[in-house]
């Protein structure tokens, strides 16, 4: 039987190749066999505060992201999240079924607050809300990058938990999907840090957006090391080795192979062909996203694909509802 594959991605800031390397190309590879179910998180992005304007456009800007990089609605259901209710619904829920100590051990949450007491309740849920989404559609795959992980382990916790209370078919227990190589893109002016949406420095990251200016830039600037040797080796050459990850995903070449075909080679030389194959590889993107940011047919898409994924959600709504005994018809 086909998995029921479900992800989504933050309508926030613009979309990067970490996101790209590590998420999108997996969504893109896993429509093939599967039954894929991609949102665009718009309820997680106001865990802080958003000009609504903006928001709105940015939700559009990923949705029409996610048709450029190769989502067929033919295919895969492509929705926005608020526009199913049973997200913010079945979140109550499992805050119910979720523990604070649990959610104060979040990495993310923990980065975010800084034991800030004034920090929103909804930063503190989010990982809740997450759990919600994936549970919703009694998902078996999450592709997701290594920046998930603690997350997906609580989806699979509360999960575990719900149904030892509340019966083994409550939920199905889903499995996070790692790739070997771009899981972890790092930010191209610290390599010890991931490449991250909300970083100040613009050079840290490429936005799957940018032009061939910014791209070039951003890679002949990207931080390296003073050995010159082209070696994967990311606990002493993180920064030459987070090149090496990004350029084999964007060649299809594993690390090994990338540093055969550099050996004896220097820096300068590998900056410059890892900007051309960037270029290349996201110039088919930047084409599609302007075509279809521009159509029509973006908000029919997302309309037909709420109501799609509204169907699956509500059918487990009612059983979730069922085996807590809630509502009048329980
Ligand atoms: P978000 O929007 O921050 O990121 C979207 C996806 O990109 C991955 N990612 C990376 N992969 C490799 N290297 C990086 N530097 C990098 N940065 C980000 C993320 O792991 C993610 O897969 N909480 C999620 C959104 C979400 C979600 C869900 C995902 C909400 N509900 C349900 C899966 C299932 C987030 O903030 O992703």
């Amino acid at each position: 039987m086909a998995a029921r594959v479900f992800s989504g991605v933050q309508p926030t800031g613009n979309i990067h190749i970490g996101n790209y390397l590590g998420a999108l190309k997996q969504f893109v590879d896993l429509q093939t066999g599967n039954d894929c179910i991609y949102c665009i998180v718009d309820l997680h992005a106001i865990t802080v505060p958003k000009d609504p304007s903006e928001l709105n456009s940015a939700i559009l800007d990923v949705a029409a992201l996610y048709l450029a990089v190769g989502l067929d609605p033919g295919k895969s259901i492509v929705f926005v999240q608020s526009d199913v209710s049973g997200h913010a619904e079945l979140s109550w829920i499992l805050m119910c079924n979720s523990y604070t100590g649990e959610l104060s051990r979040m990495t993310q949450f923990k980065d975010k607050s800084r034991g800030n007491e004034s920090a929103p309740t909804g930063l503190f849920a989010y990982p809740v809300l997450m759990a919600a989404d994936i549970l919703l559609y009694d998902t078996d795959v999450v592709p997701v990058g290594n920046d998930q992980k603690q997350h997906i382990e609580l989806t699979r916790d509360i999960a575990i938990r719900v149904n030892n209370k509340y019966g083994e078919d409550t939920f199905v227990v889903p499995e996070g999907r790692f790739l070997k190589e771009g899981a972890r893109i790092m930010a191209l002016d610290d390599p010890t840090a991931k490449m991250s949406k909300s970083a100040e420095n613009p050079h840290s990251s490429i936005s799957l957006l940018d032009d061939e200016g910014k791209i070039k830039k951003s890679i002949m600037r990207a931080t390296t090391d003073s050995d010159g040797e082209i070696r994967f080796d990311p606990g002493s050459k993180p920064g030459v080795s987070n090149l090496i990850t990004i350029y084999g995903a964007f060649a299809g070449m594993g690390a090994a192979d990338v540093e055969r075909e550099w050996a004896g080679r220097g820096y300068g030389d590998f900056k410059k062909a890892l900007v051309e194959v960037t270029i290349d590889s996201l110039r088919p993107i930047q084409e599609r996203y302007a075509e279809i940011r521009s159509s029509g047919d973006l908000i029919t898409t997302l309309k037909d694909g709420a109501e799609r994924a509204g169907a699956i959600a509500e059918k487990v709504m009612v059983r979730v509802k069922d085996r807590f005994g809630l509502g009048a018809a329980g």
